[in-house]
């Protein structure tokens, strides 16, 4: 029986590109992940998108004088070319106000925060809220800046100090400043209606006891968070971009769902647009996220796990219907060293960072996976170097993995006129080859079933390295001149390995491992069954025509030269 799962990758704000950091952080694991599954025969959603209401988003609009709907419309589109541009294959890319999805999430949206509300988990009440006489308008989050009352940071955001990470309300400001207009702002009373979370304390407890198995980091960060007892949080904003808050309460006019309310919900509701668009119900997306059968799982980067771990299961409790996320799989942020330089955060301010539209520009994307993949930040930070970038690139993509396909291919070309030699009678180093074929399939699925990725890439090349050493050891070119019949046997078992290779490396480079499938003359479909990795060409089988899959790179300074580009 197929298994079935709705996977999800942390929905981006559409007012940035994408950079190195955020591939590796969510987006690679789940394709990787993806991939697998369906290689599996699995049947999965996976489903992505912009988070189009952030408040940076207006924010970066007044500055351009642009509208939100043009800057989040510009960047979803970017978006979608540098994951297009990276093989990361979502079903649907939505955005949660972008045409074609946004009507639909706010129906989501509405209806979820109605139930909520209607469920009695909401209380309205009167706050004190920063506000701009000049503007006119109240400042939520990043609409004020100010000194941080933990670490004394200066330029800390209403919502965040990025300095010492700690969350804020932008009351705890010292010497609050509007981003709108400079002026200082003054305490003016409002109306929003909060989310009892302290309500959810032992039922959220009990919830992460029942996952024992998550990564540490995201398993102890909500514990923690959930010892010291969680908060209320205003779930409605003073803004006017974003969803209008559907209560017919005239204290909720001009108000919007805050953004992290309405973010996890587009998850849902592209889901149903997903089915819309492929001619179904909407209401099919309950499939997905309403049944016992399919697993839920959220890939995320880790300044995202209060949300997905805690609030959005809190939400989901309140709202009542939803089956509880399965796994909530965070990577930790990534570093970046370019040569010559310390190891330093990647910052869009600061010129530190690697683009991925830049990136497409220059190389592959295969290389740019493998690599992302190796050094994954999985337990903890880890950084692109570049130099390492280059140096892995040469030394195992393309000399361990590509020089083994493409020296035994081209070698069978010349030799067996690019058809599969015959396998005689085997010793002992062709039977130990084999029985790789048979165990490695299997060591590689255990690892990436349980989110290992590095892991089980390691393991892809393990074989890859026990490959070489085995047609080392055989040398078919000397073979050649001696024995025939034991050289077309060495060819045919590393044509095998290489059909072993070409399936289990398929979720990690899907590019190269398309190009290896046309190559060894196989249909895609058989060629990236999991379960077929060990099946044997036949003699006779005849190849296409070899061709190099990896380029020597050597250009580390063309990343130094752009890393000063916004
Ligand atoms: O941190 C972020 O980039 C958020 N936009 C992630 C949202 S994930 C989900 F909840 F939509
Ligand atoms: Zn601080």
């Amino acid at each position: 029986m197929p298994r079935k799962f709705m996977i999800t990758g942390a929905l981006p704000y559409s007012n940035g590109r994408l950079h190195v950091g955020h591939i590796a952080g969510a987006y690679l694991p789940a394709d990787i992940y993806v991939r697998y599954l369906r290689a599996n025969g699995d049947e999965v959603r996976f489903v992505c998108g912009s988070d189009d209401h952030g408040v940076a988003i207006p924010i970066t609009a007044a500055k351009e004088g642009r509208t939100p709907q043009e800057v989040s419309s510009t960047y979803n589109a970017k978006q979608k070319t540098d994951f297009d541009g990276l093989g990361i294959q979502f079903d649907i890319y939505g955005g949660t106000h972008q045409p074609g999805f946004a009507e639909l999430h706010a129906q989501f949206s509405q209806h979820f925060f109605k139930k909520v509300y209607d469920n009695g988990y909401f209380t309205k009440k009167t706050t004190k809220q920063l506000y701009d006489v000049q503007a006119g308008k109240f400042l939520p989050d990043r609409y004020v800046k100010g000194t941080c009352p933990h670490c004394k940071h200066e330029n800390a955001y209403g919502d965040q100090c990025e300095n010492c990470g700690q969350s804020l309300d932008p009351l705890m400001l010292i010497k609050p400043i509007s981003t709108i207009t400079n002026t200082v702002p003054e305490v003016r009373e409002t109306v929003h209606w909060y989310m009892q979370l302290g309500q959810f304390n032992e039922k959220l407890k009990a919830y992460l006891e029942s996952h024992p198995n998550w990564r540490p980091q995201v398993l102890n960060f909500a514990k923690g968070l959930l010892a010291e007892g969680l908060p209320e949080r205003a779930m409605t904003r003073d803004l006017e971009w974003g969803i209008p808050v559907p209560l017919d309460d005239p204290d909720a006019t001009g108000k919007v769902l805050y953004v992290w309310f309405d973010a996890p919900i587009g998850y849902v509701s592209f889901t149903a647009q997903h089915e819309q668009n492929s001619g179904k119900s909407t209401e099919e997306y309950a499939r997905w996220w309403k049944s016992d059968d399919c697993k839920v799982i959220h890939f995320i980067g880790e300044d995202n796990v209060i949300f997905h771990a805690l609030i959005w299961p809190a939400m989901m409790m309140a709202e009542g219907s939803y089956r509880l996320p399965d796994e909530v799989v965070a990577n930790s942020f990534l570093n970046i060293k370019f040569p010559g330089k310390e190891e330093e955060k990647i910052s869009k301010s600061r010129g530190t960072a690697i683009w991925i539209e830049e990136y497409l520009q220059m190389f592959d994307p295969d290389p740019l996976r493998y690599y992302l993949t190796a050094i994954a930040p999985e337990s903890q930070r880890t950084a692109f170097d570049v130099d390492e970038f280059i140096q892995r690139n040469n030394s195992e993509l393309l000399a361990a993995f590509g020089n083994f396909i493409n020296r035994i291919l081209a070698f069978n070309a010349k030799t067996f006129d690019g058809k599969v030699p015959a396998q005689g009678a085997l010793d002992d180093a062709d039977k130990a080859q084999l029985e790789l074929l048979r165990t490695f399939p299997a060591k590689v699925a255990d690892q990436i079933e349980q989110y290992r990725f590095k892991a089980a890439l390691g393991e892809v090349m393990e074989l890859t390295r026990q490959a070489n050493a085995y047609v080392n050891v055989k040398q078919p070119w000397h073979q050649k001149k001696t024995d025939m019949a034991a050289c077309g046997t060495t060819v045919n078992i590393c044509i095998q390995t290489i059909r072993c290779l070409m399936t289990i490396m398929q979720p990690f480079l899907p590019f190269s491992t398309r190009k290896i499938a046309t190559m060894l003359n196989i249909d895609e479909a058989s060629a990236f069954t999991w379960n077929k990795a060990a099946d044997q060409l036949p003699a006779g089988h005849a190849l296409g025509t070899p061709e190099v899959l990896f380029k020597k790179l050597e250009a580390a300074e063309i990343f130094a030269e752009q890393n000063n580009q916004g």
